[in-house]
């Protein structure tokens, strides 16, 4: 295990975050010491539709019902094993590159003090953490795991399918592609700066962030599901967080 973080560690040097240097500076949003065991265990994998400002008044869950991030990780794993697969973007996750997924996260998380949970979190949104999920090009592009804003990693450079996509994934391209999101790019802020833009405090500043990192900002109304954007997205990330994983998507935001 030791060694497999170490690995990951110095592949991650020559990555991209290192030039960013995108750090959570958040009074009582960073998190400088990585814990798996941080949570209230495995949560519940059922779908609530929250709306509104994020905001625990607002009905949206505290951060003290958040899982663990050990038991999020195991109740994504089949998931993440079958998604690449179910979409047509190539082969299915490999055991290895799962494991170069959860070294990366924890790397990153120490790098950038972002809870490790909402990385995780945000990867499941963006790709159902499929490796080799295609790059999104709509303003900008926006390559792999985390759909980040122009980053140079993937392991499917192509914009649909297949039929570029790189199998195995290198851990270089995984731990840059979770770098590229969390820290950031040249051309655009990570989770980290999504945080530290956030004007909640707690939990409301995740879900805020989650909307930030979607389309940019929040709207000036404060609904998290409001603006030019996924509607859900913040209301899915919260669910995540809280032990969704397969439960029907029980969110009408968009349609
Ligand atoms: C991916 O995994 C799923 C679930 O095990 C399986 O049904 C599917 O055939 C796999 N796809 C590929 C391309 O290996």
């Amino acid at each position: 295990m030791f060694s497999k973080i170490a690995i990951a560690a110095t592949a991650l040097a020559g990555a991209a975050y290192a030039t960013t240097g995108e750090t959570v500076t958040a009074t009582g949003l960073a998190v400088t010491a990585v814990n798996a065991n941080d949570g209230s265990g495995a949560g519940t994998d059922a779908y609530t539709m929250y709306s509104g400002d994020g905001s625990a008044g607002s009905g949206w869950p505290d951060q003290s019902t958040w899982v663990s991030y050990s038991d999020m990780f195991e109740n994504n794993k089949p998931f993440m094993q079958a998604h690449c697969g179910n979409l047509g973007w190539g082969d299915n996750d490999s055991d290895a590159e799962i494991q170069a997924i959860q070294d990366a996260i924890d790397t990153v998380a120490t790098a950038t003090f972002v809870d490790h949970r909402f990385i995780l979190a945000v990867i499941m949104q963006e790709s159902g953490g499929c490796v080799r999920a295609p790059t999104s090009v709509y303003s900008v592009s926006n390559p792999g795991l985390m759909q980040d804003h122009s980053g140079a990693s993937t392991c499917n450079p192509g914009s649909s399918g297949s039929a570029q996509s790189i199998s195995p994934c290198p851990d270089d391209q995984i731990s840059g592609m979770i770098s590229d999101g969390t820290a950031g790019t040249d051309a655009g802020d990570g989770l980290a700066n999504c945080l530290n833009q956030a004007t909640g405090t707690g939990s409301q500043a995740f879900y805020e962030a989650a909307r930030i990192y979607n389309s940019g900002s929040v709207d000036p109304s404060g609904d998290l599901g409001a603006g030019v954007a996924t509607h859900c997205y913040a209301s899915d990330i919260a669910n995540r967080l809280t032990g969704w994983v397969n439960a029907a998507h029980g969110c009408t935001l968009d349609g």
